[in-house]
């Protein structure tokens, strides 16, 4: 059974300057964990000029292609070989290319339900062990939002602040580079950053080295941007088959699916037939079936239009009574989804509490970002080493592991938010 594909038009506010064009009527859900969203790109005036609202440092790939759309990065550059040559491609299974119809549905070369390669979008969303699809504690529910960094995002990010939660963010690396203010913002409130590629295309339709090209650059704007360097990400529409995994994983990166999804990802989109009242009727369902439960959950949520922000507004509260909310790294006992390892996340024990695994050795406790209490987690800090790093760092806005003396966690939080100040004097200067 083919799982629910359909092409979401991206929204996003800063970036698209002319409306998104070409409605599609999506297919009907076919499975509590359906895939999700947006093949398509904003329709835009193309363009290949970079965003200058931010002293970038590397050089990206073009934003748009001919045609307006968002642009896989090329394959050829010297940098591109590089990342290349990191893969063993003789390891990689000889999955072939899925080709999708312009409806946006994949056009499976094998007899139904025999695609021998467990791809998420022909089988059934078929997964393999390793794969992160559920927040396996009962009660525990994992929080995230794909697509970001978006203006809504801003906005949820603050409302979040207040409620004391924490998410897994992911990013497009478009996103990022259109909206780096933002990206700063969900990485400096402690949120759990991770890849969501940097186009957004279905992976099965792209070849090997363009899968390596679209992680790579988006870890490495998120790097320039945060500081950090993920080890997780996720397929954009759950899309990706056991030659996407071994592309993932011998780069290092771990697949976060979901088995929950609230298809707020439709809305605002053309022809959207969601309404508030039946997403607020899956939480409904959701909180009433927690007493059932034999596992947690990961629930799929968009930061891409104001009613997405105003459902997760909406249901979350209520949501939090039923279920202990936390981001994926938490639930699923990682302290440290990234590749920094003195940035940890506080874990979630067998008596369902976070709990720091690695608190600051030279800060006091009542500076840490996170106590072993919060019912939101967020990343171990410390503000004394974190202000001294920031300020050797100021020059070029990422805090880099040598900044931070080996003794002690990370100053993450303050780092960053230092780090938003000087990019924000420094785009006041020009
Ligand atoms: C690449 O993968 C192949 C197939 O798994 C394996 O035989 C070979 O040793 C690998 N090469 C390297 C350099 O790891
Ligand atoms: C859950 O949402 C779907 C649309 O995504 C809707 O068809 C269904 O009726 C909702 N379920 C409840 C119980 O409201
Ligand atoms: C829980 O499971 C029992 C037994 O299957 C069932 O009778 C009951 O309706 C379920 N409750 C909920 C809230 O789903
Ligand atoms: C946190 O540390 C700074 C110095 O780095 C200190 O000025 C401040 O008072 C501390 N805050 C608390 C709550 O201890
Ligand atoms: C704790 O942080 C240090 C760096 O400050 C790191 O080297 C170490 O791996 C971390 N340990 C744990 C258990 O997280």
């Amino acid at each position: 059974m083919a799982a629910k594909i359909a092409l979401k038009y991206t929204l996003l506010a800063l970036a698209a300057t002319s409306a998104a064009a070409g409605p599609t009527t999506p297919k009907a859900s076919t499975s509590k964990a359906a895939a999700s969203s947006s093949a398509a790109a904003p329709v835009t005036t193309p363009t290949a000029a970079y965003p200058n609202n931010y002293p970038w440092k590397n050089q990206y790939p073009p934003l748009f292609d001919k045609t307006g759309a968002w642009a896989v990065p090329p394959i050829d550059s010297t940098q591109a070989k590089e990342w290349i040559a990191l893969v063993n491609m003789s390891a990689v299974p000889n999955a072939p290319v899925i080709k999708w119809d312009k409806n946006g549905n994949p056009i499976d070369p094998y007899p139904a339900g025999q695609n021998p390669y467990c791809d998420w979008s022909l089988d059934g969303v078929c997964t393999r062990p390793g794969d992160v699809v559920v927040c396996p504690q009962k009660g525990v529910w994992g929080l995230t939002f794909d697509d970001g960094p978006t203006p809504f995002g801003s906005q949820l990010y603050d409302w979040m602040g207040t409620q004391n939660l924490k998410a897994t963010l992911f990013y497009i690396g478009l996103q990022v580079a259109q909206n780096p203010q933002v990206a700063q913002k969900g990485c400096a409130a402690g949120h759990q950053i991770a890849i969501h590629t940097w186009s957004h295309h279905v992976l099965t339709s792209l070849t090997n080295e363009q899968i390596i090209v679209e992680l790579k650059w988006t870890e490495t704007i998120i790097k320039e941007v945060c500081g950090v360097t993920p080890k997780y990400f996720r397929p954009p529409q759950g899309d990706y088959d056991d030659r996407v995994r071994s592309i993932a994983s011998q780069l290092g990166y771990t697949a976060i699916l979901w088995d929950l999804d609230t298809n707020d990802w439709m809305f605002g989109s053309p022809g959207n037939t969601l309404t508030p009242a039946q997403v607020d009727g899956n939480f409904t369902k959701w909180i009433g079936e927690e007493s059932n439960d034999t596992h947690g959950h990961i629930c799929l949520e968009h930061e891409l239009s104001q009613q997405s922000v105003d459902s997760a507004k909406q249901n979350l509260p209520k949501l939090a009574k039923a279920y202990n909310i936390m981001p994926v790294a938490s639930c699923i006992g990682d302290a440290h989804p990234y590749k920094e390892s003195d940035i940890s996340f506080p874990v979630i024990g067998t008596d369902g509490k976070l709990t720091s695994t690695n608190t600051s050795t030279s800060a006091s406790p009542s500076n840490a970002t996170a106590s072993a209490t919060d019912s939101g987690a967020g990343p171990t800090s410390n503000p004394t080493v974190s202000a001294a790093g920031a300020a050797g760092a100021s020059s070029s806005l990422v805090v880099s592991a040598t900044t931070t003396p080996s003794a002690g966690s990370r100053t993450y939080l303050s780092e960053t938010l230092f780090a938003i100040a000087v990019a924000m004097a420094v785009t006041m200067a020009l």
